[in-house]
Order: C-alpha cells, then sequence, then structure tokens
C-alpha cells in the first residue's frame, strides 16, 4: 500500500469524489455525537465537513500519510480538527478516553487489506447507539484497473509491480459487509452504486482516467518505477490504452465507478 500520496492530484476530482462521501454520510442519523473519527480522512476536506455538521462534536482524523495530513492542517485554518497520524492497523480508539459516537471510513479500506479483522474493534468502540459508516470503491475489474494489470504484467518490472495490485481481494461483496456488521449486534444498511462520472466536459485534461488514477491506483506503480524514464514509459502505455477505453463523448469522458457502502447502527 502506498505511503507516498499528492494531495493535489487526488483533489483534481474533489467534485466526483465528494458523492459518495454525501451518499454514505447521509445515511448516519446522529444528531449531537460527541465523538467523531475520520479513519483514512487524507486531505481532510470530508473530515472538516463532518465537523460543519457537527459543530459540538471532537473530530479526530486519522491517517498515516504525512503530505495528506500537511494538506489537511492547511484546510483547516481554524485547527478545529485534532489530525493524528497513525496507521489504522495500529490505532487504539482507547487512547480517546472514551466512547466514540461516529467512524467513518471513506474510500479507505481497499488499502488495507486486513480490514475484516479491525471491524469488531471499531464496533466495539462505539457508543450504545453510535455509527460506523465505511464505503470501499469496488472497480478493481474495470478497465483501469484491468488494464493497469495488463501494462503491469508486460513490463520488465512485472513480478515486483503486480503483488502490489492486489487490492480488489481486499475488498468484500456488500452481504459480506451486512453479515459481519449485523454480527456484531448492529442494524446494518448495506448498498453499491456505480456512479457514471462525466469527466473533464471541459476537454482541458487530454486523459482525465489517467489524471483520476494517478492520484490513486497508480500510486503503487509509482512507488516500484522511480526511475523516471521507467515511470514515464509505463504511463505512455497505459494512457493510451486508457484512452481507447475510455473515449471521449462531446459531453466529456464517461468513467463507470462500482462503490460499495455500509452503514452501521450499533443498538443503544
Ligand atoms: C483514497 S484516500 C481517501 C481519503 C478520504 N477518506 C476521502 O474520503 O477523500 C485514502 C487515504 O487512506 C490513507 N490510508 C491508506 N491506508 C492507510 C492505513 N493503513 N492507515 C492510515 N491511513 C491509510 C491514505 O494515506 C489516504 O489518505
Amino acid at each position: 500500500m502506498p505511503e507516498t500520496w499528492n494531495p493535489g492530484q487526488y483533489e483534481m476530482f474533489s467534485e466526483q469524489r465528494q458523492r459518495p462521501f454525501a451518499d454514505l454520510t447521509s445515511r448516519v442519523a446522529a444528531t449531537s455525537p460527541e465523538i467523531v473519527v475520520d479513519l483514512g480522512c487524507g486531505s481532510g476536506a470530508h473530515t472538516l465537513a463532518l465537523a460543519e455538521r457537527w459543530p459540538h462534536a471532537r473530530v479526530v482524523g486519522v491517517d498515516f500519510s504525512a503530505e495528506m495530513l500537511g494538506q489537511a492542517r492547511r484546510h483547516d485554518r481554524d485547527e478545529r480538527v485534532e489530525w493524528v497520524r497513525s496507521d489504522v492497523e495500529s490505532w487504539d480508539p482507547a487512547q480517546l478516553g472514551a466512547p466514540v459516537d461516529v467512524i467513518v471510513a471513506n474510500s479507505l479500506l481497499q488499502w488495507v487489506p486486513t480490514h475484516m479483522r479491525l471491524i469488531p474493534g471499531w464496533v466495539e468502540a462505539l457508543a450504545p447507539g453510535g455509527w460506523l459508516a465505511m464505503q470501499v470503491p469496488a472497480n478493481f475489474n474495470a478497465p483501469s484497473h484491468t488494464l493497469l494489470r495488463d501494462v503491469s504484467a508486460r513490463s520488465p518490472r512485472a513480478a515486483e509491480l503486480l503483488p502490489r495490485l492486489v487490492r480488489g481481494e481486499a475488498v468484500s461483496e456488500p452481504a459480506v459487509y451486512l453479515f459481519s456488521l449485523a454480527g456484531l449486534g448492529c442494524d446494518v444498511d448495506t448498498w453499491e452504486t456505480t456512479y457514471q462520472h462525466v469527466l473533464d466536459p471541459g476537454a482541458l485534461q487530454g486523459n482525465p482516467v489517467l489524471e483520476w488514477t494517478k492520484g490513486t491506483a497508480l500510486l503503487p506503480v509509482f512507488e516500484v518505477l522511480s526511475d523516471e524514464v521507467e515511470r514515464a514509459d509505463f504511463v505512455a502505455a497505459y494512457g493510451e490504452a486508457l484512452l481507447r477505453a475510455y473515449p471521449r463523448q462531446a459531453f466529456g469522458t464517461v468513467f463507470a465507478f462500482r462503490r460499495i457502502f455500509a452503514v452501521a447502527h450499533k443498538k443503544g
């Protein structure tokens, strides 16, 4: 999993990335939570939205990327949020000193292959009546990802690249989250959505799906290909394949994106 993130590249599609977060958190009905935690908070825009929604809550953002947390602190001019640098695998909710009312993990758990083992601890950390809301991308069989694996398989560095591109295996189907969370004593709302994102309607970006993946899916590849020439060759081959798979339409480039959502409400 990549430790080096590029907040600017990630935020290029903030409008499209905001939608699943809004859809997820719209199903959390907490009215006046005291402690709200955003796991894998990234560059913090969504954490700040949580702080705005619940102005009296103590809000904590947890992430292991120094770059993402640096950007989050820059966005948080009023120092409203406690930003914590930690791997979520080792983050201990007990350090908050009180049960948590809301835990959000938006677009995080695909990077955390052990997450099914972590979920029980997070549910246990919730106060009675607390909420755990998670969303994971589930588009690992879409061309954006199959082409990444194809180009990696043809690369001289295939043996190093391919093992890093297995995130699809980390994500479970909606029913798995439903059964797991219901088994932990929660009322559960689970669903999936395939967004038809229309990228770059103004035709300013040349290859918008490539720009999207540079902010996420390509990061594990970039960690292996630190040599500029090697990286440029890879990006050229992958970019060309993406343009064939996602041709520009008169109104923009259509990027279909499946996502899985689960909102668990711990019984009061
Ligand atoms: C795709 S971004 C999502 C950011 C934010 N939640 C959002 O909704 O935009 C994933 C974030 O998870 C963080 N991350 C990935 N694995 C992590 C881990 N094991 N522990 C903590 N943070 C992690 C990355 O640093 C990155 O900031």
